[in-house]
């Protein structure tokens, strides 16, 4: 058997547990198939998901981020996700700041009977940071200097 040199991306998944976490749940109990290289970590709301988390995640070795929560007039917080929106955006400008391509961190919308959209979030996401490669943050950040 011969063993794949493939990248496999890490990717940390902050999603929302009233909608993504239980849509990635339903993508699991139905038993479609997709790539497993989303580390979920249930959160309350995507309103939580504070920009510094998602750089920690980069800083530390994830080669991308996907933030996932309800549509919008969905969120059980009223706006937390219309906040999630904002934040994101500028979290985007960072980014660019940094030099780190703008596919490595993704928000999206997923439903609690999406499991079928989560799993192909995951698969497009998985797909494009391989594509981009390992994301190196130091030699990024030291490129800067
Ligand atoms: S409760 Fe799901 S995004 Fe706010």
């Amino acid at each position: 058997m011969e063993l794949s040199t493939r990248f496999e991306p890490k990717i940390v998944g902050f999603l929302c547990r009233w909608c993504a976490y239980t849509g990635a749940d339903l993508a699991g109990t139905s038993r479609i198939k997709y790539p497993p290289n989303v580390n979920p970590i249930r959160v309350n709301c995507s309103g939580r998901v504070d920009p510094t988390l998602v750089l920690k995640a980069l800083t530390t070795g994830a080669d991308g981020v996907l933030i996932a929560g309800c549509h919008p007039g969905d969120c059980h917080y009223t706006s937390g996700n219309v906040k999630a929106l904002r934040r994101f955006k500028l979290l985007q400008k960072m980014l660019d700041q940094f030099g780190i391509e703008r596919e490595r961190v993704r928000l999206e919308w997923v439903s609690a009977s999406e499991g079928e959209r989560y799993a192909r979030i995951v698969g497009q996401m998985t797909e494009e940071i391989r594509q981009l490669g390992p994301l190196d943050w130091k030699a990024k950040v030291e490129a800067l200097a």
